[in-house]
């Protein structure tokens, strides 16, 4: 992790607590952050809820200032218009969403999304003044066939192309294997393609922005091995799935500065 990059710790909660459940999750999580007097400053810690649940979470976040940032699990490459079911990236800035997730591997596996609807949607997301967060990572085919930084760079430069250099995006290099199974990467894997990722940035959109993009790590992240990801130079923080679902967990994780110094 680079000093200059402000570490983000994301928890997707995926389709998990309904909206009376957010509210109870949240004032647990914005309680146990204060007790364990967590430093907002330090860290970035941002919450994936719902599509139903987002409001709720607006509301509290609003109300008692807590030191969390909001983001939707998805957009539709559109803002308005006869698209039944979907959401417009412009009602999720109205809800003060600062993040987007953009081409999870689960939306590319259940809903078909291709390289050129992940790059709509990453445009949909900036064109409504929100910071997409686009998920790349490869399968255990792929890993077998390409190895492990092709199918991930591929995904990012396919985005990176139809996107103007300078825009703020984040990115999340998430192997499809690591997700759910409670087999993580090892550091030095995220690590060796993170730095690939960050190479690609700078091949496309060149220094500034491959110095200040942020480059997440996800799959089976807990509070036992996240240390060892965020020691890594190329590594800005995590999006975390189940063990964001566990406020004493994610607490952990988002308090990892702790468990770096100490080791
Ligand atoms: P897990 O942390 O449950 O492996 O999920 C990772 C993920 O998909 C986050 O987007």
């Amino acid at each position: 992790m680079a000093t200059t990059r402000r570490p983000l710790i994301a928890g997707n909660w995926k389709m998990n607590l309904n909206h009376l459940q957010s509210i109870a999750f949240v004032q647990k999580l914005a309680w146990a952050l204060k007790d364990k007097k967590f430093n907002g400053q330090e860290v970035e810690v941002g919450v994936f809820p719902p599509f139903t649940d987002l409001r709720s979470v607006q509301t509290l976040i609003n109300a008692d200032d807590l030191p969390l940032t909001l983001g939707a699990q998805d957009l539709s490459v559109h803002d308005e218009g006869a698209h039944t079911g979907d959401i417009s990236g412009s009602f999720l800035s109205a809800l003060e969403c600062t993040y987007v997730l953009v081409g999870h591997s689960e939306r590319r596996a259940d809903h078909h999304e291709d390289d050129d609807t992940c790059a709509g949607k990453v445009q949909a997301a900036l064109r409504n003044g929100l910071t997409p967060i686009l998920c790349v990572g490869e399968t255990t085919e792929d890993l077998e066939k390409f190895g492990a930084s092709k199918v991930p760079v591929d995904q990012l430069s396919a985005v990176l192309s139809a996107i103007p250099q300078g825009s703020d995006i984040v990115v999340a290099y998430e192997p499809v294997w690591a997700i759910g199974s409670g087999q993580a990467a090892t550091p030095d894997q995220a690590e060796d393609v993170c730095r690939a990722l960050r190479e690609t940035i700078r091949t496309l959109h060149g220094d500034d922005a491959a110095e200040s993009t942020r480059i997440l790590y996800g799959g089976s992240v807990k509070s036992t091995n996240i240390a060892g990801f965020m020691k890594r130079e190329n590594i800005d923080g995590a999006l975390v799935g189940g063990a964001s679902l566990d406020v004493d967990e994610f607490v952990a994780i988002a308090r990892f500065p702790q468990h770096v110094s100490v080791e």
